[in-house]
């Protein structure tokens, strides 16, 4: 028994020793105990994210509210809103809607590349999903709109979205007696205005959100929520992974505009970005960086659907993503554009590649089932 016990605190020594000098660099921690320990506690307790000087951020929190769109759709404005977005009356050619597009089965996304419009005219940029949208300043990629009210307009007059004249929609709604009677109960009365239809189709969008993640569970104190996996994600996105720097904050986006590589400078796919919504030259091949929450659902991802696979983000990530040199042409060219500053050489392991995507995965919710509603007649 004494010898027994004498092994047992040598042993206890030993290891004491052992995780004393045990130091570890941010991100190269094992996947142990002590990892968990440091996570399973409220966030003001958890190691501090590497994040450059200078840069803007906010801690990761749980949302705000677990969202329940179809308990939303007991307000009449948001209901009617709901009509709208899913009726191809709305198009020239009576064939598409926003939920064309926008498709609630797929993340509000369509899952493809690039859009695809009326008379299947190719769009030139990847459709974003409507999850969280109430909480984004800037919509679109470039950030060229400032409200969702003034926004709708953009896709149902765009000639390769739904190619209609605004100012006929009252009119043609205006002959359908089930939307004259849904206009009275929202609006007071029967005119139908085009600012009515954009109020209607802004207030359901603002209730399209993301449902709770096991993350929320997780930061809202359920431990367990994590495996061993996704905290070594966590805790890379935080430290050695640097994403940080810009997803972050709830929502994991910083609401800022970045060049992370891939504008295509000079080349067929070449998209400028914010450069064409500001004229800086600094703005060049900037977009808005998105939302991660729910992004196992988004694919495929960035601004110009480039990726199908998540692999391949990481890969690219961690490999300093593309980093365009100057052409002896362009010696001079005040609008090359370079990439940001924050995106560094990552040399990410197989391994930690792995447990970034787990913790994406984490942050990716169950989402709410959307029925197709009944259109008015
Ligand atoms: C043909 C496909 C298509 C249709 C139809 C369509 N959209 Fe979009 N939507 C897109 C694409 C593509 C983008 C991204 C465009 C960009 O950033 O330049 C987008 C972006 C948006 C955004 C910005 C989201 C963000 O996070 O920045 C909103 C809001 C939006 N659409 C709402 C609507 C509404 C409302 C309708 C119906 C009136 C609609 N869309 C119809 C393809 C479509
Ligand atoms: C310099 C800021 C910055 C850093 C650092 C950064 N991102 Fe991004 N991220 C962006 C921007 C901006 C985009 C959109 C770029 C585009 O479409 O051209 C983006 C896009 C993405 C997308 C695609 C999302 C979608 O909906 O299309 C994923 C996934 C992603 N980032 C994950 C990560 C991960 C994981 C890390 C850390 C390894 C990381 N990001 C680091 C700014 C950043």
């Amino acid at each position: 028994m004494k010898k027994f016990i004498v092994v047992a605190v040598l042993v206890a020594l030993v290891a004491g020793i052992a995780s004393f000098t045990h130091n570890p660099t941010p991100g190269t921690i094992d996947v142990n105990d002590s990892l968990r320990a440091l996570y399973s506690r409220p966030v003001a307790e958890w190691p501090k994210p590497t994040i450059e000087a200078g840069v803007q951020w906010k801690e990761m929190s749980a949302l705000p509210v677990d969202s329940n769109i179809v308990a939303n759709l007991k307000d009449p404005k948001i209901n009617l809103g709901k009509l709208l977005f899913f009726d191809p009356r709305l198009s020239g050619s009576n064939q598409i809607s926003c939920s064309s597009c926008h498709d609630p089965d797929l993340a509000w996304t369509d899952g493809r590349t690039v859009s695809l419009g009326s008379d299947r005219r190719q769009g030139t940029r990847n459709t974003s999903t409507l999850l969280n949208v109430a909480q984004v300043k800037d919509l679109f990629w470039d950030g060229r709109s400032t409200s969702l009210e003034d926004q709708a307009i953009n896709p149902i007059a765009t000639i390769h979205e739904m190619n209609q004249e605004p100012p006929t929609i009252p009119e043609e709604l205006e002959a359908i007696p089930g939307y004259v009677d849904l206009f009275e109960k929202v609006y007071g009365s029967k005119r139908i205005s085009l600012d009515r239809v954009l109020d209607a189709l802004a207030a359901f969008e603002r209730s399209i959100a993301s449902r709770s993640s096991r993350f929320d569970e997780f930061i809202n104190g359920k431990y367990t929520k994590l495996n061993d996996e996704e905290i070594q994600g966590l805790h890379l996105f935080r430290t050695k992974a640097r994403c940080m720097n810009c997803h972050n904050g709830t929502y994991f986006t910083d609401n800022q505009f970045h060049n992370i590589g891939l504008t295509y400078y000079g080349r067929k796919y070449e998209d400028l970005g914010r450069y064409k919504v500001t004229k800086e030259a600094a703005d060049v091949g900037k977009f808005r960086t998105p939302s991660l929450r729910d992004v196992m659902k988004t694919r495929p991802w960035m601004h110009n659907g480039l990726f199908y696979n998540i692999e391949g983000i990481m890969n690219m990530y961690s490999a300093g993503m593309p980093q365009p040199k100057r052409k002896p042409e362009q010696a001079n060219d005040p609008l090359f554009p370079a990439t940001d500053l924050l995106i560094k050489k990552l040399d990410l392991t197989p391994e930690e590649k792995k447990s970034l995507i787990a913790f994406l995965d984490a942050i990716t919710g169950v989402p709410d089932k959307m029925d197709r509603p009944e259109l008015p007649k």
